[in-house]
């Protein structure tokens, strides 16, 4: 065991005190003023997000605060007096396209030194990465790490207070992972809002950056999700996806004893006709009871992300994940049971450090017997100071890609199978927009979280309806409106 494993302990989940945030209210307020100042005119912000839905839910409170400080939003990065960008670091070579796009920002610096250009997110909390930005990127001016994103203000006020360079990057245990509530969130357009139920990860996942850069879990208070879940509907929202990096673990450390099964019940009772969407699910703590839950609810989607990561019980064991192939597959087969028109989707890594072509063909064969509406597959990146890391790697990266695309080959033929075996079938849909050169079309997102066109006139976005699937293609659905 790693020393970060033992030093976990069940901690209370605690909000950034509220004095704090008053603070960055406050500084929101001044920095309205000082920013025109600088810029001579209303600033335009550009956030540019990198990774995953975890970021984007970030990126959405980064807006949120700039447009409280007077900033409109940019409609190019070109055109942006403040640039940030929202990165990420869970494989290497997400890292090197950032800090390239990064050296492109050099450009827009020198023909405008008024501009301000910041970096945040979890590559910039590592120690590594924040030396060679601060030594080859100057013109970055700005750099945070996640555990102070609501420190924002502060940080812009201490630049515009005549600061050259601002960094506040979290460093070893010394930080808390606090969960901030109370400040401005520019949400998405659309039918989908995101809603932050916890933050950070206590599983160590031995090939995972992730608990390093985001900290200890800690959730949310119910009443503060709730709170914000009924803001969402009455904002108009369709669909509400709830974001943790183990939703199932939900309510650990919480004075209120609460499983995540309990949350969504909570969610589900609320008023309206909308849809329910979480991830991610870890297998090690996905209950019956969770899945009874949604199988008796009219709002959580019968779509479920369950990353399995491998079908081999000894890579399971290496890779740190704490269950079976056997396990998953009862969980799989206790849903199908409950609903039999229940979903799944799934991340795989491929080519993990040790992981034989024989093991590997467990994977494909686990895959075969789920058969998956889509998955997400991942070669094996080595994050320097995770566990897997140390370990001995002799498939070169060549012999993995032959794999992945035996994999990917395989996951094809199921999408394409299956999709056309849903010819003929109803399916309940949320109307997202009009489709593109195709005139009188609309396409909507079906439960099972596959697009479907069909023809609609003058119908309007954000209704459900029901569509008869007329036609299954390997990723999308062609249907007719009831
Ligand atoms: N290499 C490759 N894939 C990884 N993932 C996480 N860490 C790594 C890594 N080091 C994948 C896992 C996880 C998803 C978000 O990213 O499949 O579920
Ligand atoms: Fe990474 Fe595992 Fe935590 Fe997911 S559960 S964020 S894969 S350590």
């Amino acid at each position: 065991m790693l020393n970060e494993e033992l030093q976990i302990e069940q901690k209370r989940a605690t909000s950034v005190p509220r004095e704090e945030i008053m603070r960055q209210w406050e500084l929101m307020g001044q920095n309205r003023e000082l920013l025109v100042r600088r810029m001579g005119y209303t600033p335009r912000a550009w956030v540019r997000t990198f990774g995953c839905q975890g970021n984007v839910a970030d990126s959405e409170k980064i807006m949120g605060m700039l447009l409280d400080m007077g900033c409109v939003q940019a409609t190019s990065e070109k055109e942006a007096d403040i640039i940030i960008y929202n990165t990420c670091a869970i494989r290497e070579n997400a890292e090197i396209r950032l800090l390239s796009t990064v050296g492109e920002l050099k450009r827009l610096k020198a023909a405008n030194p008024n501009i301000m250009i910041g970096l945040c997110g979890c590559m910039m909390q590592q120690e590594g990465i924040v030396m060679q930005i601060r030594r080859s990127y100057p013109f970055v001016e700005l750099i945070f790490g996640t555990h102070v994103l609501h420190t924002l203000p502060k940080l812009i006020n201490r630049l515009l207070s005549g600061e050259r360079r601002v960094m506040d990057c979290y460093e070893g245990e010394g930080r808390e992972n606090l969960i901030p509530e109370g400040l401005p969130i520019k949400r998405a357009q659309g039918n989908q809002a995101s809603l932050q139920i916890m933050n950070g990860c206590d599983n160590f996942c031995s090939y995972c950056i992730v608990p390093y850069v985001r900290g200890r879990e800690v959730s949310r208070k119910p009443d503060e999700i709730i709170r914000e879940a009924k803001e969402i509907l009455a904002m108009g929202y369709k669909e509400i996806l709830l974001l943790g990096q183990n939703v199932n673990s939900y309510g650990k450390g919480l004075d209120e004893k609460i499983t995540f099964a309990q949350l969504l019940e909570r969610i589900e009772a609320l008023k309206g006709d909308f849809r329910i969407r979480f991830m991610t699910s870890h297998p090690k703590d996905c209950t019956k009871e969770l899945i009874d839950v949604i199988a008796r609810s009219k709002k959580i989607c019968h779509s479920i992300h369950l990353p399995v990561q491998s079908g081999s019980d000894r890579v399971l064991g290496q890779m740190n994940r704490h269950y079976t192939r056997e396990h998953y597959l009862s969980l799989i087969n206790y849903a199908r049971e409950k609903m039999p028109d229940v979903t799944f989707t799934t991340d795989i890594i491929v080519g993990f450090p040790g992981e034989t072509y024989k093991e590997f063909q467990q994977t494909i064969a686990l895959c075969k017997q789920v058969r998956y509406q889509a998955m997400f597959t991942f070669i094996y990146s080595p994050r320097p100071g995770t566990r897997a890391a140390t370990m001995p790697d002799p498939i070169d990266y060549k012999e993995k890609t032959k794999w992945l695309n035996e994999l990917l080959a395989v996951q094809h033929q199921i999408s394409e199978e299956d999709n056309k075996a849903a010819q003929g079938k109803l399916m309940r849909v949320l109307v997202e927009d009009k489709v593109q050169n195709k005139e009188g079309w609309m396409y909507g997102i079906c439960e099972n979280g596959m697009v479907v066109k069909f023809m609609a006139e003058g119908i309007q976005k954000g209704r459900f309806v029901d569509v008869k699937i007329t036609k299954g293609m390997r990723s999308e659905y062609e249907g007719v409106l009831l």
